[in-house]
């Protein structure tokens, strides 16, 4: 039983400010003032607030370190953990008050927040199933299997009001009935997950696989029960070292607890999955292009009809989703349709990741509900821009998407919102501009990135 524990951010963007030297020279520090028993030190994903790396926060007092350097481990360990006075000089601004230091919960970036997808980026450490499992983690598996039919789960599902969340918005739920259903005794179906994430600005798929890789494994094994699959594929792309080595590690801890395998849970259901790398080709990120890229062939999307449901990966049926699709996916099984079907917008139902970028202060990872203001997630959350300029427009939906200028800062956020002011969701990059940009520099470089990365079939 630990006394303390001091999360490191572990993710892509705090490892290349530094955070490894930290983790070491924290354990060595807490070694040598004898704190070792009492003193954890917990590598996790991403926390959100990128701009601020390298971030650690030390639990019970939930204090918020930014910046922190390696010189400062050997401060932060016999001020903090071994005398309890705070190191004032390195706490975030954010949480500073008059009366005393205030939960990270209650700084703008995270108070109008609501994490579904990111429920554990920052909170666990992801190379753990114990710490997974802690939180409630294959209890959604284990609900399906043992309580529910596979219909069951796809209601629940279209019940819930799950759409894609990699760029066209499509029921997820619906996507599992037809493949469930349209190929009647199908000898093979496949479970597929889209991790290629291609569009420019955007980490979401990333730092879930960075900081919460069973949530995916365990959504795509339900998949797996509902459509009557046996077999998933993750295709992720070779420039994410730490998402593939985690989901791997994943993986190989899921299988060791027989959460994938043979006869899971007892109920005759068995359930397999690897990862196929992509080269970093954009237009691998489209589904089929996907598919004929996992075969083994050259990534050159091919028209649709025929579905994947129905003619997929090798020709049999199969359901491809996106990685934050699927993150959202236990949740719904364990909360129940009605408790996401409450959050969100009419027709856009529970929340949506976006990686803010550009000319922003707060620049890193937000979860919010549907509905919320480009405004809001922009001034409040993101911080406004950097010094004192004015907002001139977001870049939202990757390359096929566009820009939404100050006019309609007020816009809520959601996919026929945005589809009606002329860009689209996509998968969540929000790319923000400021009064110095060229918007014809902003179009040129969209309209070089898709002729640099076009295979020559779209016409
Ligand atoms: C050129 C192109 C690139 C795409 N890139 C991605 C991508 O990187 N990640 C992704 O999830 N979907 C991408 N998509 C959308 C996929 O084709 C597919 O619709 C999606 O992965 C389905 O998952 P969802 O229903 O969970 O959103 C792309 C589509 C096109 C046309």
């Amino acid at each position: 039983m630990y006394r303390s524990h001091v999360l490191v951010c572990g993710g892509t963007g705090c490892t290349s400010s530094g955070s490894n030297q930290i983790i070491s020279s924290l354990e060595s520090e807490i070694a040598k003032n004898g704190l070792a028993e009492e003193v954890q030190v917990v590598k996790t994903g991403c926390f959100g607030l990128c701009a601020l790396g390298p971030i650690m926060i030390i639990y019970p007092e939930g204090t918020f370190y930014s910046m922190v350097q390696p010189d400062d481990v050997a401060e932060i360990v016999s001020e903090h953990l071994l005398k309890g006075r705070i190191v004032t000089r390195l706490v975030y601004d954010e949480t500073v008050t008059e009366s005393g230091i205030k939960s990270l919960n209650e700084t703008n970036f995270y108070k109008k927040q609501h994490r579904i997808a990111l429920r554990n980026c920052g909170v666990i450490n992801p190379e753990n199933i114990d710490e997974y499992i802690g939180t409630g983690g294959y209890e959604g598996l284990g609900k399906c299997l043992t309580e529910m039919t596979p219909d069951d789960v796809i209601q629940t599902l279209m019940d819930s009001g799950l759409r894609g969340r990699g760029g066209g918005g499509f029921s997820t739920g619906f996507k599992w009935k037809l493949a469930r259903t349209i190929v009647p005794n199908a000898d093979q179906k496949y479970v597929c997950c889209n991790a290629d994430e291609g569009d420019p600005g955007a980490f979401m798929d990333r730092s879930i696989l960075e900081g919460d890789p069973h949530a995916l494994i365990e959504a795509m094994a339900i998949a797996g029960y509902a459509i009557g699959a046996n077999q998933g594929y993750v295709y992720v792309r070779a420039e994410y070292p730490i998402a593939v080595k985690r989901l791997q590690i994943a993986i190989d801890q899921a299988k060791e607890y027989g959460l994938l395998g043979d006869n899971i849970f007892e109920s005759g259901f068995s359930f397999d999955m690897g990862i196929r790398l992509g080269a970093g080709a954009f237009v691998c990120g489209e589904e089929t292009a996907l598919m004929t890229s996992i075969e083994g062939n050259r990534g050159e999307p091919n028209p649709r009809p025929p579905f994947p449901a129905e003619k997929g990966l090798y020709q049999k049926p199969t359901v491809l989703n996106n990685v934050e699709t699927y993150a959202n996916v236990p949740q719904i099984m364990v909360k129940g349709a009605d408790w996401f079907s409450s959050i969100g917008t009419e027709k856009s139902k529970g929340t949506k990741v976006f990686a803010l970028g550009g000319k922003i202060n707060n620049t890193g990872l937000v979860e919010v509900p549907m509905g919320t203001t480009l405004r809001e997630v922009v001034e409040e959350i993101g911080g406004g821009i950097p010094n004192g300029k004015k907002f001139k427009a977001a870049q939202t939906g990757g390359p096929s998407g566009g820009c939404i200028p100050t006019e309609l800062y007020d816009v809520e956020i959601d996919y026929d919102n945005l589809i009606k002011i002329g860009s689209m969701m996509g998968s969540g990059g929000l790319i923000v501009m400021d009064e110095d940009n060229c918007m014809v520099d902003i179009a040129k470089f969209f309209l070089e990135f898709t002729v640099d990365e076009s295979c020559g079939k779209c016409t």
